[in-house]
């Protein structure tokens, strides 16, 4: 059977990496969490003192950085050069800073490379925001994920709290709101809708209902192709 390439894009917790992990397991694909990968090089720069809005230093830093994601059935743990940052890349500080570094042309090449060798053979499930118009122009199958923002910050609200961390509803709404504006406005690889995605509206729907019924469209995908 063909090696499919799902790509899955939209803004902040419409639940792509949670579907994806999901769909990714059902037919046994990898799965990448981009978003983790310019998460990752967000906390090192942190970390390192590094000047976030300097291209060239973070980009030297990104092309230097090992990063690894587990691809396995959980596949959440992420480690950059052998230190697993799994929590750490999910910080409020981190998610604040994350779109600076994802604005810039040079870095995003940097990951961008990565990524495209991961999906090289196929065989992958990929989130994230310029998938498919991007990494994966020629992805089977491409899925627009999309929620109502207060639908968004209600699941990001509750992740957090389960998380153990004090967050504000209202807080994480404008925050939100605001990154996804700097995704959707930003001069490189903007967050949009590639032409052939099919757009899912996942206000309202359970995490099982959309995992169906992108499993729905893969299967259709391979059933097409055989
Ligand atoms: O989980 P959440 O939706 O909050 O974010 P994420 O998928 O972990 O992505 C974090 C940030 O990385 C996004 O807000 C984008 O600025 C950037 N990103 C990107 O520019 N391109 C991607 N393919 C994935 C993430
Ligand atoms: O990756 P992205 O930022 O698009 O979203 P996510 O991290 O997969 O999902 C954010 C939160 O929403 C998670 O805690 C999911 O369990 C939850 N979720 C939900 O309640 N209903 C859905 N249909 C999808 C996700």
């Amino acid at each position: 059977m063909k090696q499919l390439s799902v790509a899955i894009d939209g803004p902040a917790g419409a639940g792509k990496s949670t579907v994806a992990r999901q769909v990714a397991k059902q037919l046994g694909l990898i799965y990448v969490d981009t978003g983790a990968m310019y998460r990752a090089i967000t906390w090192k720069a942190l970390t390192h003192g590094v000047d976030l809005t300097h291209e060239e230093t973070v980009t030297q830093m990104a092309q230097r950085t090992d990063i690894r994601l587990s691809t396995d059935i959980k596949g959440s743990d992420v480690w950059v050069d052998g230190t697993t940052v799994t929590e750490e890349i999910r910080s409020p500080e981190v998610t604040a800073h994350v779109s600076t570094i994802a604005g810039q042309s040079k870095v995003r090449e940097v990951l961008v490379d990565k990524q495209r060798e991961m999906g090289r053979k196929g065989g992958v499930v990929m989130d994230g925001r310029d998938i498919g118009t991007h990494v994966l122009p020629d992805a089977e199958v491409k899925v627009f994920l999309t929620a109502s923002i207060e639908e968004r910050a209600r699941r990001r609200y509750q992740e957090m709290i389960r998380r153990g961390y004090e967050v504000d509803l209202e807080e994480l709404k404008e925050e939100i709101g605001l990154r996804d504006e700097k995704d959707k406005n930003r001069e490189h690889s903007p967050l949009r809708p590639a032409e052939d995605a099919i757009h899912l509206d996942t206000t309202g729907l359970s995490i099982d209902d959309v995992i169906s019924r992108i499993l729905h469209l893969c299967r259709t995908n391979l059933g097409g192709e055989e």
